[in-house]
């Protein structure tokens, strides 16, 4: 047990578990709340609607910061020394925070409340599968990255 890095075992336990927060709430979103929500009357759903995004827009706020704090502490910190050099994981590191990006705005956007994305939410379904296809992207890339070798160990 000594010899096991108890901060990078945190870092990514809250990298993973942001992760699962992040894209199993968007996932349930698509699957199950959004469709159920259709059959809704449009007062009835939209009161609904309004409720579950106001609770879900803190989980969404969390697993941001969570990804980013734990993502950019792992790769400017550790990773990226592990793999000096190696220009196809920084490539693909980099379109993976990119990704990351469009799922942070999509996730906020389709949870929140600001008039300006309320055309996206009246277009939800096109938006949650999108915002799910991303998350799914994003964590193939994390699978190939994590099984690429290592150059030097840090
Ligand atoms: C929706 C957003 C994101 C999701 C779903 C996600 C998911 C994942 C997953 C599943 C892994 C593999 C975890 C493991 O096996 O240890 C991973 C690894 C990683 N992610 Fe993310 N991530 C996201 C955003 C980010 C961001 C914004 C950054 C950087 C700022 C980042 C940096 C990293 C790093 C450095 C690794 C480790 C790669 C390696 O082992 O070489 N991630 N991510």
């Amino acid at each position: 047990m000594d010899d096991i890095n108890f901060l990078l075992v945190a870092i990514r336990w809250v990298h993973i578990f942001a992760a699962i927060a992040a894209g199993g709430g968007g996932l349930f979103m698509l699957v199950a709340l959004h469709p159920a929500a259709q059959q809704l009357d449009e007062a009835t759903r939209d009161g609904f609607l309004a409720k579950v995004r106001s609770a879900f827009t803190k989980v969404v706020i969390l697993s941001i910061v969570g990804l980013l704090a734990s993502g950019f502490y792992n790769y400017l910190a550790v990773t990226r020394h592990q793999h000096d050099g190696q220009a196809l994981y920084h490539a693909l590191m980099g379109t993976k925070i990119l990704l990351a990006f469009g799922v942070f705005f999509l996730s906020s956007a389709l949870a929140g409340r600001s008039k300006a994305f309320e055309k996206l939410r009246a277009n939800a379904g096109l938006w949650l599968k999108v915002n799910v296809f991303l998350v799914a992207v994003i964590v193939l890339l994390g699978a190939i990255l994590r099984a690429m070798p290592q150059v030097a160990a840090s």
